[in-house]
């Protein structure tokens, strides 16, 4: 029951492994993927008393010398002190440019670690171990890392594709319910993008973390595909790869408003519908569509609405580091399956969440 999904990114090609138990085959498949004498894992204080040590056996066992760094776990350590604390360990135990930085846990130590792969010694290579729903369908594939700063979130990082990227679904077990549903955020945003099928299914049966491994497989697996598809045809940030932003101009905006104190899934569930309302008001968007969505994202346990007043939404919005010139870049969805960009002034973009947003709530 494992797939593997291959992504032929500009800059490297890499095996993205989805399973069961997969996690114990890592050095193995490490050894296949890169060359590498040692290893060096990156984790947080919730995911290395898990599966730390099973990591490192894995390792071991394929001969690789390990050592490795346990940050505090949250988005609050995403920062530049961080940051440094694991070059100076990278560099304390001699690591070279032979040796492979794993990350082992969510989108924060994914961010972080394949930040200081790519800076030390200009670069190194990086092996992806997510253990979140959100990091095995989105942060772990693409190539971005990044820290946060006061300024704003992930304002400092660079492009590094991974090695390899493996992901075992039984570790989506010891998550909490609430971190697992906001992966399901993105879950959702990739299915309305690109997948009828997935669509389908997921209103059928939502997913939880106790759903069968054969299930938590197929849909990481279908949802890696479908980032990859877009991130294949276009490695930075231009065209196709901008429709992977739909829901997030909104979404971002509450986000922000929230203090962060609402997890990114949620809120990207929330942007989903709210420009997916509006713009089906507008004509721009065929009919009945939003309330299907509406309906996937409630099935999966997660907002639809948000209260936050429209002008907080829109001023967070319009300050965005994803705005070009005068107005907002926003994916609309045509129909599942089908969406596009479109360029709206601030004027329209105003309409837009006055129209979709805090109808429901
Ligand atoms: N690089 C990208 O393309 C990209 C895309 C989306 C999001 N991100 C980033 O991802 C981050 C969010 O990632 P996240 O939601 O995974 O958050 P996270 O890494 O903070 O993980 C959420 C919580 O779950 C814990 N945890 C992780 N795995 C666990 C497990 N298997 N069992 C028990 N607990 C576990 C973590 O310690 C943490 O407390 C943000 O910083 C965001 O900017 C990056
Ligand atoms: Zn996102």
């Amino acid at each position: 029951m494992t797939e593997t999904i291959r992504v032929e990114a500009a800059s490297r090609a890499y095996d993205v492994v989805v399973g069961v138990g997969v996690l114990d085959e890592l050095g193995e498949r490490l050894r296949g993927a890169c060359y590498a004498d040692a290893a060096f894992v990156v984790t947080d204080s919730h995911v290395g008393p898990l599966y730390l040590r099973r990591t490192l056996d894995a390792l071991e066992a394929a001969g690789l010398r390990t050592s490795s760094i346990t940050v505090p776990a949250g988005e609050r350590f995403k920062r530049l002190d961080t940051f440094g604390s694991i070059l100076e360990a990278m560099a304390a135990e001699g690591l070279t440019r032979d040796s492979v930085v794993v990350a082992l846990g969510g989108g924060v130590v994914g961010d972080m670690a394949g930040f200081a792969a790519a800076s030390y010694m200009r670069g190194i290579q990086v092996v992806q171990v997510p253990t979140t729903l959100l990091a095995m369908v989105d942060s772990s594939v693409g190539g971005k890392t990044a820290i946060d700063l006061d300024a704003g979130k992930n304002l400092v990082g660079a492009f590094l594709q991974p090695s390899l990227v493996v992901a075992d679904v039984e570790t989506l077990r010891s998550l909490e319910d609430d971190v697992f549903v906001d992966g399901l955020g993105e879950v959702a945003k990739h299915a309305v993008l690109a997948d009828q099928a997935l669509f389908d299914s997921l209103l059928g049966a939502p997913l939880t973390r106790n759903s069968d491994a054969s299930a938590l497989v197929e849909v990481v697996a279908r949802n890696v595909a479908i980032k990859r598809d877009v991130v294949n045809a276009d490695e930075r940030e231009r065209g196709l790869r901008q429709t992977l932003n739909l829901g997030h101009t909104i979404g971002h905006a509450v986000e922000a408003a929230s203090g962060f104190s609402l997890g990114h899934g949620h809120c990207v569930a929330i942007g989903l519908c709210c420009v997916t309302r509006a713009t089906e008001s507008l004509g721009w968007t065929s009919p009945g569509v939003a309330e299907r969505v509406e309906r996937l994202v409630a099935a999966q346990g997660l907002p639809t609405d948000t209260d936050v007043p429209h002008d907080t939404i829109v001023s967070f919005a319009t300050h965005d580091k994803k705005r070009h010139g005068d107005g907002v870049s926003l994916v609309v969805v045509g129909d599942v399956g089908r969406c596009e960009i479109r360029h709206v002034s601030l004027r329209e973009f105003a309409h837009i969440v006055e129209l979709g947003c805090g109808v429901d709530a």
